[in-house]
């Protein structure tokens, strides 16, 4: 799936556009980043997310771009081209799922939040979504990322579900993940 639309955020300009493959080690490194921000709800233990996976990371980009069951959003400073943010949709593949689609990946770059990026993000996939006849949206949030869960709350997000022991960290701790659902009509 082919997009790209420019987005005036906070008084910059900003590309949010499909990944390819070629963003696959800013993807990487920037996931390694969040993951050591907070590493109690990151799903990567740390150092899981590394360069190993960079060719599979890479494939997979490609992959679901190709498959029209995905889209995959960079948001790039239009003129630095520094990646900023990212966000990613996938449809279901059956009839009778394909009115709902799963979001991951929301997440900003620390130095730009508060601005409006996955705000911005978020707006694209789901007017994707709707495009493609989705009615609701579902994502899953960990429990003590109250900002998180805020910013999905202000943005029609409602917990439809929870899953407990969903993490199991490095020291016998548990964290438990949040569904979300949001009503696109
Ligand atoms: C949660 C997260 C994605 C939000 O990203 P963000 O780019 O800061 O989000 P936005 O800027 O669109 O919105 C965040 C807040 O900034 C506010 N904001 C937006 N533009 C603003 C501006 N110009 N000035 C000040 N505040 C602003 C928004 O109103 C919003 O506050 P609200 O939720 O009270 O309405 C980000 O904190 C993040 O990457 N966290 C780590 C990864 C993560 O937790 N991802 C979700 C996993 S499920």
């Amino acid at each position: 799936m082919v997009y790209v639309t420019e987005r005036k955020i906070g008084g910059r300009d900003y590309t949010i556009r499909n990944a390819t493959r070629l963003d696959s080690p800013n993807d990487i490194e920037f996931f390694e980043e969040i993951a050591r921000e907070f590493p109690d709800t990151s799903t990567d233990a740390p150092g899981e997310f590394s360069s190993t996976f960079a060719l599979e990371n890479a494939e997979s980009l490609e992959q679901d771009m190709g498959s029209s069951k995905a889209l995959y959003l960079i948001c790039e400073d239009s003129k630095t081209k520094e990646y900023v943010g990212c966000g990613a949709i996938y449809f279901c593949r059956q009839k009778r799922r394909a009115h709902t689609a799963d979001i991951c990946n929301i997440a900003t770059k620390k130095e730009y939040r508060r601005q409006g990026i996955a705000s911005a993000i978020i707006e694209e996939l789901e007017r994707v979504a709707k495009n493609n006849g989705v009615e609701s949206v579902c994502l899953v949030c960990m429990a003590p990322d109250a900002d998180a869960l805020h910013f999905y709350a202000k943005r029609g997000y409602f917990v439809c579900g929870s899953m407990y022991q969903y993490l199991k960290l490095e020291d016998g701790r548990y964290v438990t993940a949040y569904y979300l659902q949001k009503y696109l009509k």
